[in-house]
């Protein structure tokens, strides 16, 4: 038996040394140690021994199982190690290669052509007041100047939350949100740019859009002073060399009222595709502040005058920058917000 036991103990040394993987390995220790192994039949077979060499035949049986396991033991650190370095030096990192391009985000030109907007006219001493989006009827309309069922609402095709409740179709309420506010000091000077809702939806018009409104209150507010103010920020925003015009409309609560126009930027005032030959374009409704408006908003207009006006954010970038499309500003196509 002895002889045998080492024939198995170097049969099983020499397959572990020549063993190349883990799971090669494996199988060695099944085939030697395992229940079916050559091992354990032998130590089965030592109950067939004479007594007085059953301890003897049990020790040997034991040393020979002790010296695989350890072989087996070694080898499998051996080969996991070798394993991990080959894995390790497959997955080197080539630091030569060219980095991944980080890209930043920038503006959206709407966002870029409102903070031009409020920086002119913060220049010229305005504060900015922001207001709800979803808006009472009340300062949507009544306040300004449109009771229930006055046909100039029409003007401005509403979205209705319900009877009282209106997604505001323009950035006019904030005229009476800040007038009614107790007692303002005068002068007071604010734009208020936002978002605004209408039932429109063409290559020109957006059923969301966004405006700026202007308004001055104070003793004496004239014409001459809207005029002033409007050519200062034309001038500004569109080049030193234009003219604007002021050409006589009709809103509800303003009084007179006025559609602004400035000189065409393309021709100069000749007459172009773009200002259709008239060599004006229209930017802007305005007007000084209709009484009624004031006094709903707590002042006395014997004392206090007032103008205001208010302009499409996406007309200013559209005609600032060429865009031919409105819907180029909101269909997220970085191809066209790139360029900006
Ligand atoms: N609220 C008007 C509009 O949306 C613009 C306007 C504002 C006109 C202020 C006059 C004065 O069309």
């Amino acid at each position: 038996m002895l002889e045998k036991l080492k024939d198995i103990e170097k049969a099983a040394l020499a397959a572990i040394s020549a063993c190349k993987d883990t799971a090669a390995l494996q199988e060695i220790k099944i085939a030697y140690l395992g229940k079916k192994g050559e091992l354990t039949q032998i130590l089965r077979g030592i109950g067939q021994c004479a007594a007085e060499e059953r301890a003897a035949a049990g020790a040997a049986v034991n040393q020979v199982k002790e010296y695989i396991e350890q072989a087996i033991e070694q080898k499998m650190t051996v080969l996991t190690q070798a394993a991990e370095a080959n894995r390790l030096a497959a997955e080197r990192i080539d630091v030569t290669l060219p980095g991944k391009k980080i890209t930043y985000g920038h503006k959206h030109i709407l966002t870029s052509v409102r903070e031009e907007i409020e920086d002119i006219f913060i220049g010229l001493g305005y504060e900015i007041a922001e207001g709800p989006e979803v808006e009472l009827d009340y300062y949507n309309f009544e306040a300004m100047n449109m009771p229930p069922d006055h046909p100039a609402r029409d003007m401005q095709d509403s979205f209705y939350f319900s009877n009282n409740l209106v997604l505001r179709t323009h950035t006019s309420p904030m005229q009476a949100r800040t007038m009614e506010k107790v007692a303002p000091g005068l002068p007071l000077k604010i734009i208020s740019p936002g978002v605004v809702y209408r039932r429109d939806d063409d290559a020109t018009h957006s059923p969301m859009f966004h405006q700026v409104e202007g308004l001055y209150v104070d003793q004496h507010v004239t014409l001459a002073e809207l005029k002033g103010t409007l050519l200062a920020f034309a001038r500004k925003m569109f080049g030193e060399e234009r003219e604007i015009r002021l050409r006589p409309s009709y809103f509800p609560f303003t009084e007179p009222s006025a559609e602004v126009d400035i000189s065409c930027f393309a021709c100069g005032g000749a007459g172009c595709r773009l200002c259709k030959g008239s060599g004006w374009i229209e930017i802007l409704g305005s007007g000084i502040v209709h009484p009624n408006v004031l006094t709903k908003c707590g002042y006395d207009p014997e004392k206090v005058s007032a103008f205001a006006f208010g302009m499409g954010i996406e007309r200013i970038a559209i005609l600032k920058y060429g865009i031919p499309d409105i819907r180029l500003l909101f269909n997220g196509d970085m191809r066209f917000l790139r360029q900006f």
